[in-house]
């Protein structure tokens, strides 16, 4: 591809309540930042804006982050979030309280560790080669999708082995712009104003 465009959807409720996984709406700042990607994109990618196709996953939150870009899109289920198992829609806090075992678990080897009844970041990163190859054969391109998702993809892109992935920082309400070139990758990045 020419050029990757990378965004988590906008601020969620769950976000805003500390909650993991689910299928929640964007919050307030989610809905502002929203309603800006149209601008942050046109002023990133210039007079490509309009050759770009937008990605989402198949949750509501990027579908609502996209809802502005008049860009032709496309749902993956490939890009929903890391499933969480039987831990989906539980704060971190519960989650230590009601599977102390699990949580300890997950901080040893946070790359392996797979929710009961969920993924692991191994298995996100094995389920994402699909959408890599396709993203290969592509020009321009937006995605709009998770944190561990994005920290997937983030690394794969910037070299960073697969492992250090669930550690990456991407931040909510950033547009980061990759430019993939044969000796060194061009990364800059939009933060919005919200
Ligand atoms: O909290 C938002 C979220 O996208 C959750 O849905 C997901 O489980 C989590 O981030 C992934 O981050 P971490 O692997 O650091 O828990």
């Amino acid at each position: 591809p020419r050029c990757i465009w990378l965004s988590r959807h906008g601020e969620s409720l769950y976000n805003l309540e500390q909650k993991i996984g689910g299928d929640s709406l964007l919050s307030k700042r989610g809905e502002k930042y929203s309603s800006k990607l149209p601008a942050i994109v046109k002023e990133s990618a210039g007079l490509k804006e309009k050759d770009i196709v937008v990605w989402t996953s198949t949750l509501k939150r990027t579908q609502q982050t996209a809802q502005y870009l008049t860009n032709k899109k496309l749902q993956w289920r490939a890009l929903d979030e890391l499933d969480a198992g039987i831990c989906d829609g539980m704060t971190y806090e519960e989650i230590e309280e009601k599977y102390p075992d699990d949580f300890q678990a997950r901080d040893e080897n946070k790359y392996e560790f797979r929710y009961r009844g969920g993924e692991s970041y191994r298995d996100v990163a094995l389920r994402l080669e699909p959408v890599i190859m396709e993203l290969e054969r592509q020009e321009n391109i937006l995605i709009i999708t998770h944190q561990a998702v994005l920290r997937c993809i983030y690394a794969y892109y910037m070299n960073i082995p697969q492992e250090q992935s669930p550690w990456v920082s991407i931040p909510l309400h950033t547009l980061i712009k990759i430019e993939p070139r044969a000796y060194k990758t061009k990364v800059t990045t939009i933060k919005a104003n919200i």
